[in-house]
Protein backbone atom coordinates (compact mmCIF):
# COMPACT_ATOMS: atom_id res chain seq x y z
CA UNK A 1 0.00 0.00 0.00
CA UNK A 2 1.57 3.27 -0.95
CA UNK A 3 1.82 6.51 1.31
CA UNK A 4 -1.36 8.32 -0.42
CA UNK A 5 -3.48 5.62 0.07
CA UNK A 6 -2.72 4.84 4.19
CA UNK A 7 -3.29 8.74 4.08
CA UNK A 8 -6.88 8.46 2.13
CA UNK A 9 -7.87 5.80 4.55
CA UNK A 10 -7.12 7.66 7.90
CA UNK A 11 -9.07 10.82 6.01
CA UNK A 12 -11.79 8.46 5.24
CA UNK A 13 -11.91 7.28 8.69
CA UNK A 14 -11.05 10.49 10.84
CA UNK A 15 -14.52 11.78 8.55
CA UNK A 16 -16.84 9.10 9.88
CA UNK A 17 -15.73 9.28 13.35
CA UNK A 18 -15.94 12.89 13.44
CA UNK A 19 -19.60 12.36 11.70
CA UNK A 20 -19.91 10.32 15.18
CA UNK A 21 -18.72 12.71 17.40
CA UNK A 22 -20.82 15.16 15.81
CA UNK A 23 -24.18 13.38 15.47
CA UNK A 24 -23.42 11.93 19.46
CA UNK A 25 -23.19 15.96 20.16
CA UNK A 26 -26.13 17.02 18.23
CA UNK A 27 -28.60 18.53 20.21
CA UNK A 28 -31.28 16.51 21.50
CA UNK A 29 -29.58 13.26 19.79
CA UNK A 30 -28.87 11.74 23.51
CA UNK A 31 -31.68 12.79 25.59
CA UNK A 32 -33.76 10.22 25.32
CA UNK A 33 -35.56 8.32 28.76
CA UNK A 34 -32.93 5.57 28.55
CA UNK A 35 -29.59 8.04 27.96
CA UNK A 36 -26.76 8.07 30.32
CA UNK A 37 -25.87 10.93 28.67
CA UNK A 38 -28.36 13.27 30.41
CA UNK A 39 -27.56 12.77 34.36
CA UNK A 40 -30.51 13.75 36.99
CA UNK A 41 -28.62 13.19 40.11
CA UNK A 42 -25.33 13.01 41.23
CA UNK A 43 -24.37 9.47 40.67
CA UNK A 44 -25.04 9.54 37.17
CA UNK A 45 -22.85 12.86 36.69
CA UNK A 46 -20.45 11.64 38.44
CA UNK A 47 -20.09 8.75 36.01
CA UNK A 48 -21.04 10.44 32.68
CA UNK A 49 -18.41 13.07 34.39
CA UNK A 50 -15.53 10.34 34.24
CA UNK A 51 -16.48 9.14 30.94
CA UNK A 52 -16.36 12.27 28.99
CA UNK A 53 -12.80 13.11 30.70
CA UNK A 54 -11.65 9.76 29.73
CA UNK A 55 -12.98 10.32 25.99
CA UNK A 56 -11.03 13.63 25.70
CA UNK A 57 -8.01 12.52 26.80
CA UNK A 58 -8.00 9.54 24.58
CA UNK A 59 -9.34 11.83 21.54
CA UNK A 60 -5.94 14.37 22.58
CA UNK A 61 -4.03 10.93 22.47
CA UNK A 62 -5.55 9.97 18.93
CA UNK A 63 -5.09 12.96 17.60
CA UNK A 64 -1.81 13.43 19.11
CA UNK A 65 -0.09 10.19 17.81
CA UNK A 66 -2.84 10.28 14.82
CA UNK A 67 -1.09 13.57 13.29
CA UNK A 68 2.84 12.72 13.96
CA UNK A 69 1.59 9.32 11.90
CA UNK A 70 0.26 11.03 9.12
CA UNK A 71 3.53 13.69 9.39
CA UNK A 72 6.14 10.98 9.05
CA UNK A 73 3.94 9.26 6.12
CA UNK A 74 3.88 12.10 3.86
CA UNK A 75 7.10 13.98 4.91
CA UNK A 76 9.25 10.18 4.22
CA UNK A 77 7.22 9.18 1.15
CA UNK A 78 8.57 7.80 -1.40
CA UNK A 79 8.55 10.76 -3.79
CA UNK A 80 9.08 10.16 -7.80
CA UNK A 81 12.75 10.00 -8.85
CA UNK A 82 13.89 9.95 -4.98
CA UNK A 83 16.68 7.23 -4.88
CA UNK A 84 15.39 4.27 -2.86
CA UNK A 85 18.25 3.34 -1.01
CA UNK A 86 17.39 2.76 2.25
CA UNK A 87 18.55 5.63 4.47
CA UNK A 88 20.54 5.68 7.89
CA UNK A 89 18.63 3.82 10.50
CA UNK A 90 19.18 4.35 14.22
CA UNK A 91 18.32 1.87 17.12
CA UNK A 92 17.49 2.69 20.65
CA UNK A 93 17.47 5.82 21.94
CA UNK A 94 17.58 5.69 26.02
CA UNK A 95 16.37 9.16 26.14
CA UNK A 96 13.05 8.78 23.84
CA UNK A 97 12.24 5.80 25.31
CA UNK A 98 12.29 6.79 28.86
CA UNK A 99 10.70 10.06 28.01
CA UNK A 100 7.80 7.92 25.95
CA UNK A 101 7.36 5.68 29.17
CA UNK A 102 7.14 8.39 31.64
CA UNK A 103 4.42 10.83 29.09
CA UNK A 104 2.15 7.46 28.80
CA UNK A 105 2.34 7.09 32.85
CA UNK A 106 1.49 10.68 32.91
CA UNK A 107 -1.44 10.01 31.22
CA UNK A 108 -2.28 6.94 32.60
CA UNK A 109 -2.30 8.62 36.42
CA UNK A 110 -3.96 11.85 34.55
CA UNK A 111 -7.10 9.36 33.75
CA UNK A 112 -6.63 7.22 36.47
CA UNK A 113 -7.27 9.69 39.61
CA UNK A 114 -10.57 10.92 38.68
CA UNK A 115 -11.63 7.77 37.70
CA UNK A 116 -10.60 6.05 41.28
CA UNK A 117 -12.16 8.84 42.36
CA UNK A 118 -15.80 8.14 40.96
CA UNK A 119 -15.21 4.94 41.62
CA UNK A 120 -15.17 5.49 45.21
CA UNK A 121 -17.82 7.99 45.16
CA UNK A 122 -20.57 5.88 43.22
CA UNK A 123 -19.81 2.80 45.17
CA UNK A 124 -21.56 4.11 48.63
CA UNK A 125 -23.33 6.87 50.01
CA UNK A 126 -21.09 9.10 51.22
CA UNK A 127 -20.65 9.25 54.93
CA UNK A 128 -22.02 12.36 56.27
CA UNK A 129 -25.61 11.51 53.82
CA UNK A 130 -25.91 7.95 55.62
CA UNK A 131 -28.93 9.12 57.95
CA UNK A 132 -30.80 11.17 55.26
CA UNK A 133 -30.35 7.30 53.02
CA UNK A 134 -33.43 5.29 52.33
CA UNK A 135 -33.01 1.60 51.90
CA UNK A 136 -34.62 -0.41 49.01
CA UNK A 137 -33.45 -3.85 48.26
CA UNK A 138 -34.72 -4.78 44.64
CA UNK A 139 -34.89 -8.13 43.81
CA UNK A 140 -34.89 -9.42 40.00
CA UNK A 141 -37.36 -11.97 39.37
CA UNK A 142 -38.33 -13.31 35.64
CA UNK A 143 -39.46 -10.78 34.61
CA UNK A 144 -40.44 -8.04 37.13
CA UNK A 145 -38.53 -5.97 39.94
CA UNK A 146 -39.72 -6.41 43.21
CA UNK A 147 -39.11 -3.48 45.85
CA UNK A 148 -38.74 -3.46 49.67
CA UNK A 149 -38.38 -1.17 51.60
CA UNK A 150 -37.09 -2.89 55.10
CA UNK A 151 -36.83 0.14 57.19
CA UNK A 152 -40.64 1.57 55.95
CA UNK A 153 -41.98 -1.78 55.79
CA UNK A 154 -43.45 -1.76 52.16
CA UNK A 155 -42.81 -3.97 49.18
CA UNK A 156 -43.81 -3.55 45.49
CA UNK A 157 -43.30 -4.41 42.11
CA UNK A 158 -42.06 -2.10 39.41
CA UNK A 159 -42.41 1.04 40.12
CA UNK A 160 -39.78 2.56 42.91
CA UNK A 161 -40.76 5.25 44.76
CA UNK A 162 -37.97 7.50 46.31
CA UNK A 163 -38.17 11.46 47.65
CA UNK A 164 -36.35 13.62 45.65
CA UNK A 165 -32.95 15.11 46.56
CA UNK A 166 -32.50 11.80 49.17
CA UNK A 167 -29.88 8.92 48.27
CA UNK A 168 -31.39 5.87 48.16
CA UNK A 169 -29.15 2.94 49.27
CA UNK A 170 -30.29 0.40 47.07
CA UNK A 171 -29.44 -3.34 47.76
CA UNK A 172 -29.51 -5.41 45.05
CA UNK A 173 -30.39 -9.41 44.80
CA UNK A 174 -31.82 -12.04 42.48
CA UNK A 175 -35.21 -14.67 43.18
CA UNK A 176 -33.56 -17.04 39.95
CA UNK A 177 -30.97 -15.74 37.35
CA UNK A 178 -28.88 -12.92 36.71
CA UNK A 179 -30.83 -9.34 36.00
CA UNK A 180 -29.11 -5.74 35.95
CA UNK A 181 -30.16 -3.20 37.73
CA UNK A 182 -30.59 -0.07 35.27
CA UNK A 183 -31.60 3.39 35.33
CA UNK A 184 -29.34 5.08 32.92
CA UNK A 185 -30.22 8.82 33.98
CA UNK A 186 -29.74 8.32 37.61
CA UNK A 187 -26.92 5.62 37.89
CA UNK A 188 -24.63 3.03 35.97
CA UNK A 189 -25.83 -0.60 35.94
CA UNK A 190 -25.85 -3.09 38.89
CA UNK A 191 -25.97 -6.80 38.41
CA UNK A 192 -28.43 -9.09 40.25
CA UNK A 193 -26.65 -12.06 41.00
CA UNK A 194 -28.47 -15.23 42.28
CA UNK A 195 -26.83 -15.93 46.23
CA UNK A 196 -25.35 -12.38 46.45
CA UNK A 197 -25.77 -8.89 47.75
CA UNK A 198 -24.55 -6.24 46.13
CA UNK A 199 -25.09 -2.50 46.78
CA UNK A 200 -25.06 1.06 44.46
CA UNK A 201 -26.69 4.03 45.47
CA UNK A 202 -28.66 6.89 43.46
CA UNK A 203 -30.31 10.29 43.83
CA UNK A 204 -32.98 11.71 41.64
CA UNK A 205 -32.51 15.65 41.96
CA UNK A 206 -35.99 16.11 40.25
CA UNK A 207 -39.01 15.02 40.67
CA UNK A 208 -40.28 13.12 37.89
CA UNK A 209 -40.41 9.44 36.17
CA UNK A 210 -37.34 7.75 35.30
CA UNK A 211 -37.45 4.77 33.14
CA UNK A 212 -35.20 1.49 33.85
CA UNK A 213 -34.55 -1.82 32.50
CA UNK A 214 -32.78 -4.98 33.32
CA UNK A 215 -29.80 -5.44 31.25
CA UNK A 216 -28.85 -8.72 31.81
CA UNK A 217 -29.94 -11.66 29.62
CA UNK A 218 -32.54 -13.32 31.59
CA UNK A 219 -34.39 -15.20 29.40
CA UNK A 220 -37.44 -15.54 26.87
CA UNK A 221 -39.02 -11.82 28.64
CA UNK A 222 -35.60 -10.16 29.34
CA UNK A 223 -36.74 -7.62 26.63
CA UNK A 224 -39.93 -6.99 28.48
CA UNK A 225 -38.40 -6.73 31.97
CA UNK A 226 -38.76 -2.74 32.00
CA UNK A 227 -39.42 -0.42 35.58
CA UNK A 228 -40.41 3.06 36.75
CA UNK A 229 -38.44 4.92 39.43
CA UNK A 230 -41.03 7.64 40.47
CA UNK A 231 -38.83 10.23 42.44
CA UNK A 232 -41.52 12.49 44.37
CA UNK A 233 -41.07 15.73 46.54
CA UNK A 234 -41.17 14.58 50.56
CA UNK A 235 -44.90 15.77 50.95
CA UNK A 236 -45.85 13.33 48.18
CA UNK A 237 -43.76 10.57 49.13
CA UNK A 238 -44.84 10.78 52.49
CA UNK A 239 -48.12 10.33 51.12
CA UNK A 240 -47.31 7.32 49.11
CA UNK A 241 -45.78 5.96 51.70
CA UNK A 242 -48.73 6.04 54.20
CA UNK A 243 -51.30 4.40 51.88
CA UNK A 244 -48.68 1.86 51.23
CA UNK A 245 -48.57 0.62 54.22
CA UNK A 246 -52.25 0.36 54.54
CA UNK A 247 -54.17 -2.70 54.28
CA UNK A 248 -55.59 -3.26 50.81
CA UNK A 249 -58.95 -1.11 50.06
CA UNK A 250 -62.52 -4.02 51.00
CA UNK A 251 -63.97 -4.76 47.53
CA UNK A 252 -67.26 -2.65 47.85
CA UNK A 253 -69.70 -3.33 44.87
CA UNK A 254 -70.85 -6.75 44.24
CA UNK A 255 -68.66 -6.85 41.48
CA UNK A 256 -65.34 -6.32 43.20
CA UNK A 257 -66.70 -8.79 46.16
CA UNK A 258 -67.01 -11.72 43.24
CA UNK A 259 -63.81 -10.54 41.86
CA UNK A 260 -62.10 -10.59 45.10
CA UNK A 261 -63.63 -14.60 45.60
CA UNK A 262 -62.26 -15.44 42.03
CA UNK A 263 -58.99 -13.88 43.20
CA UNK A 264 -59.21 -16.04 46.48
CA UNK A 265 -59.49 -19.53 44.17
CA UNK A 266 -56.04 -19.65 42.70
CA UNK A 267 -54.45 -15.92 42.24
CA UNK A 268 -53.73 -16.16 45.89
CA UNK A 269 -51.36 -18.87 45.60
CA UNK A 270 -48.67 -16.35 44.20
CA UNK A 271 -49.91 -12.96 44.59
CA UNK A 272 -50.25 -11.29 48.15
CA UNK A 273 -53.06 -8.40 48.76
CA UNK A 274 -52.47 -7.15 52.28
CA UNK A 275 -55.42 -7.69 54.97
CA UNK A 276 -56.91 -10.49 52.97
CA UNK A 277 -55.88 -14.13 52.78
CA UNK A 278 -53.62 -13.87 49.85
CA UNK A 279 -50.26 -13.76 50.36
CA UNK A 280 -48.19 -15.62 47.71
CA UNK A 281 -44.69 -14.53 47.95
CA UNK A 282 -43.84 -15.91 43.80
CA UNK A 283 -45.61 -13.03 42.05
CA UNK A 284 -45.85 -8.88 42.60
CA UNK A 285 -47.61 -7.96 45.68
CA UNK A 286 -51.36 -6.46 44.48
CA UNK A 287 -51.93 -4.69 47.71
CA UNK A 288 -52.08 -1.45 45.49
CA UNK A 289 -52.36 -2.59 42.31
CA UNK A 290 -54.71 0.34 41.23
CA UNK A 291 -51.78 2.80 42.16
CA UNK A 292 -49.40 1.57 39.50
CA UNK A 293 -49.08 2.99 35.98
CA UNK A 294 -48.22 -0.13 34.13
CA UNK A 295 -48.80 -3.87 33.89
CA UNK A 296 -46.61 -6.55 33.07
CA UNK A 297 -43.27 -5.06 34.26
CA UNK A 298 -43.31 -1.46 32.51
CA UNK A 299 -44.59 -3.01 29.45
CA UNK A 300 -48.34 -2.33 28.89
CA UNK A 301 -50.19 1.00 30.33
CA UNK A 302 -52.39 0.18 33.13
CA UNK A 303 -56.16 0.25 31.87
CA UNK A 304 -59.05 -2.09 32.22
CA UNK A 305 -58.93 -3.53 28.66
CA UNK A 306 -54.96 -4.53 28.95
CA UNK A 307 -55.54 -5.94 32.30
CA UNK A 308 -58.40 -8.22 31.12
CA UNK A 309 -56.12 -9.46 28.42
CA UNK A 310 -52.81 -9.85 30.88
CA UNK A 311 -55.39 -11.89 32.65
CA UNK A 312 -57.22 -14.27 30.33
CA UNK A 313 -53.97 -14.24 27.84
CA UNK A 314 -50.80 -13.89 30.38
CA UNK A 315 -48.40 -15.75 28.18
CA UNK A 316 -49.63 -13.69 24.54
CA UNK A 317 -49.41 -10.72 26.65
CA UNK A 318 -45.33 -11.86 28.16
CA UNK A 319 -44.05 -14.56 26.23
CA UNK A 320 -42.74 -17.05 28.96
CA UNK A 321 -44.18 -15.11 31.94
CA UNK A 322 -44.87 -17.21 34.86
CA UNK A 323 -48.43 -16.24 34.95
CA UNK A 324 -49.84 -19.82 35.12
CA UNK A 325 -53.49 -20.27 35.18
CA UNK A 326 -53.50 -23.77 34.28
CA UNK A 327 -50.95 -24.45 37.16
CA UNK A 328 -53.60 -23.28 39.26
CA UNK A 329 -56.57 -24.72 38.32
CA UNK A 330 -58.45 -21.11 36.72
CA UNK A 331 -61.04 -21.46 34.51
CA UNK A 332 -61.87 -18.02 34.13
CA UNK A 333 -65.32 -17.21 32.06
CA UNK A 334 -65.60 -13.48 30.68
CA UNK A 335 -67.83 -12.06 33.56
CA UNK A 336 -64.59 -13.90 35.85
CA UNK A 337 -62.29 -11.62 34.25
CA UNK A 338 -64.23 -8.47 34.36
CA UNK A 339 -65.15 -9.36 38.18
CA UNK A 340 -61.22 -9.50 38.98
CA UNK A 341 -60.63 -6.56 36.70
CA UNK A 342 -62.96 -4.92 39.22
CA UNK A 343 -61.22 -5.89 42.06
CA UNK A 344 -57.63 -5.63 41.03
CA UNK A 345 -58.76 -1.55 40.19
CA UNK A 346 -60.40 -1.20 43.61
CA UNK A 347 -57.44 -2.08 45.10
CA UNK A 348 -55.93 1.35 45.71
CU1 LIG B 1 -34.04 -9.65 33.97
CU2 LIG B 1 -32.98 -9.41 31.86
Amino acid sequence: MNAMRIIQAVLVGGFLFGLYVVAMLWPGALDGPMSFMVADGPVAAAQKNVFWYTVWVSLFLMVTVGSVFIYAIYRFRAKPGADFAVPEQSHGSAKVEIALIVASCLLLVVIAIPNARALFYVDSVPQERREEAIKVVAIGHQWWWEFQYPDLGVTTANELYIPVGKPIEVEIRSADVLHSFWVPRLAGKMDAVPGQINRMWFQADKAGTYQGHCTEYCGDSHANMRFLVEARDDAEFEQWLRNEKKDAAAPASVQEVNGQRIFMQGCNACHMVKGTGAMGMVGPDLSHFAGRKTLGAGIFENNDENLAKWIKYPQQMKPGNLMNLQQVNMVLSDRDVDALVAYLNSLK
